[in-house]
């Protein structure tokens, strides 16, 4: 299979995307609520739709989950995992850290990946085996060696109060011990980000598929280590993640640890 072409449809669907986002960022008639804290927009539902349009124009046997319809079921051989708008609460309050992010499987296994973040216009890619790249220049992870030269970045999951204890233990661990922890509000930036070294380690829980599949690829792809907290290896479908330079992991891992 030609992936480099997968790649292409993938940037040419990220930035159409983009293009709609960003036609609605601080222009947003309504917002729904998916939970207390879970938003939806228009945009979400727009964008998403332009990229199922791309994919389905171009390889229509392809299975297609995307995060506002769901999964759509052809060939389970060839799949696509798209998140039309990662960070939908920095969109609708006007707050340009979110992002596109696609993905496609084949066979099972993530071997491309796209990010764009519409607002810098950074376009994070990878093929599998081919390395990760910015803007078409290679990325790799960062050098530091340990936590305490360290900046992190975390997320909490919108249900935080089900876990609220250990999340804010596990945060508490990492500030502590690191140079600074931030939380951006996107997951696909925040593995990017790991990916050309700004951070060194990344940790959530209770992600989706969706959120997560493009960005491992670009992380892995960079040099990235990733696995559960229990240092098992991760895949999209585990709830935990944790994401480093390699040389941070068996400390981060320890920080994470409760009990
Ligand atoms: C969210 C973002 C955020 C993470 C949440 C995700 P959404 O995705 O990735 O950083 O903390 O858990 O759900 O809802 O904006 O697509
Ligand atoms: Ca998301
Ligand atoms: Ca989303």
């Amino acid at each position: 299979m030609d992936l480099e072409y997968v790649k292409q449809v993938g940037i040419g669907a990220a930035f159409k995307s983009g293009k709609i986002l960003l036609s609605y960022l601080g222009n947003l008639s309504s917002i729904e609520k998916k939970g207390t804290i879970d938003l939806v927009t228009k945009a979400d539902i727009e964008s998403e739709k332009a990229i199922v349009d791309i994919i389905n124009y171009r390889f229509p046997d392809h299975s297609i989950l995307a995060e506002e319809s769901g999964m759509s079921y052809s060939n389970p051989d060839f799949k696509w995992i798209i998140d039309p708008l990662d960070g939908t609460t920095n969109f609708a309050y006007n707050l340009g850290v979110f992002a596109v992010s696609i993905a496609f499987e084949l066979k099972g296994e993530i071997v491309v990946g796209v990010v764009l973040n519409p607002c810098t216009g950074e376009l994070f890619t990878a093929i599998k085996e081919q390395g990760a790249h910015l803007n078409s220049h290679p990325i790799n992870v960062s050098a530091h060696k340990t936590v305490s030269d360290s900046l992190l970045v975390t997320g909490f999951p919108y249900n935080f109060t089900d876990n609220f204890t250990d999340i804010m233990t596990r945060f508490e661990n990492c500030l502590k011990a690191s140079m600074g922890v931030r939380r951006l509000g996107s997951a696909a930036l925040d593995l990017c980000f790991v990916a050309c070294g700004r951070f060194t380690g990344f940790w959530e829980q209770n992600l989706n598929p969706w959120d997560t599949a493009a960005g491992v690829l670009i992380a892995h792809e960079a040099g990235a280590h990733i696995t559960d907290f229990s240092n098992n290896p991760f895949d999209i479908n585990k709830k935990e993640i944790l994401t480093t330079n390699h040389k941070i992991h068996k400390e981060m891992i320890n920080l994470l640890k409760i009990g």
